[in-house]
């Protein structure tokens, strides 16, 4: 290098400190400013991310909780949530058997985590994800209301795909493990006033005393597509269609639909119905 590029190149070099001494208007001193604005920044947002996240997860599972006892029939404003939830049996059900799970807690048990574990979770491939979630957690809990000591309500945690997110969902049976009690979505990401009138209230109101499956526990569900004629034979399977919303309300029938059939509650549900939930 000769002696006019290193000092070309010297001039052009200036130290950190020196950066600071720069007059406001200089080009260099404005882009260090910028950059250690953006890094001071980015280490304040990964800090509160990575922070926050317990707290964030706490307040999630106290959500979940309250969305749980507002299928139960048991939530009121102002409740202690936990003490309530502790009032429901929370049980995990090995799926393929429908058996109870002994010996794990329930409520650190992560269904979203144990669903794309590879060992914990089976794969869903062609005419078996009919909910297209590509994979389930082998093991899900259920929440079972009791009074004095009879079966009065199972609540089953569903999920599926609608138009543009998985729709989150709570589905509360009948002891007889077929006609709907109450149900709720509590989680998704539809179109507001298009498919994410599928969380609106009215309309999962009319979900209470149809049935999920026949008696012999094949699954029957179905958003009609319109409102359902009460004559119509397979009327009691059916609720009204979401308007402008066909392909959440077809999510919602086939999440509904894979949840209570065979790869789903299934043979926990027939257990119930032949009397053998224990
Ligand atoms: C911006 C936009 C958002 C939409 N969001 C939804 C949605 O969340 N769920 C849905 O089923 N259809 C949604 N649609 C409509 C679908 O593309 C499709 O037309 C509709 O599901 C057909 O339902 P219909 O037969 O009841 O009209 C949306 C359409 C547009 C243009």
């Amino acid at each position: 290098m000769s002696e006019v590029q290193r000092a070309r190149s010297d001039a052009g070099r200036v130290s950190l400190s020196g950066l600071f001494g720069l007059p406001n208007d200089d080009p260099r001193k404005t882009v260090a400013i910028a950059v250690l604005l953006c890094l001071v920044c980015s280490l304040i947002v990964s800090a509160a991310a990575v922070g926050l996240r317990p707290q964030q997860q706490r307040n999630e599972a106290q959500a979940l909780k309250r969305e749980i006892l507002k299928v139960a029939g048991l939530f009121d404003e102002g409740m202690d949530v936990d003490a309530a939830f502790a009032g429901l049996d929370a049980r995990l059900v090995d799926l393929a058997s429908g058996e109870y799970v002994d010996g794990v807690d329930v409520a650190s048990y992560d269904v979203r985590k144990a669903s794309t574990d590879p060992d914990a979770s089976v794969t869903l491939d062609g005419d078996t994800d009919v909910a297209r979630i590509r994979s389930r957690a082998k093991r899900m809990p259920v929440y079972l209301l009791r009074g004095h000591g009879e079966l009065e309500r199972i609540i089953l945690p569903v999920h599926g795909y609608g138009l543009w997110s998985t729709m989150y969902g709570l589905l509360a049976l009948a002891p007889d493990g077929r006609t709907v009690v109450d149900v709720s979505f509590y989680d998704q990401r539809e179109t507001a006033g298009l498919g994410g009138e599928v969380a609106n209230p009215h309309w999962l109101s009319g979900w209470s005393g149809k049935q999920v499956a026949d008696d012999s526990g094949e699954p029957r569900f179905r958003v009609a597509k319109g409102s359902v004629d009460p004559a119509a034979p397979n009327a009691g399977y059916q609720v009204d269609g979401l308007s402008g919303a066909t392909l959440t309300s077809n999510g919602v029938t086939n999440l509904v639909r894979f949840w209570v059939g065979p790869n789903g509650y299934g043979p926990y549900l027939e257990r119930i119905r032949t009397g053998r939930e224990n």
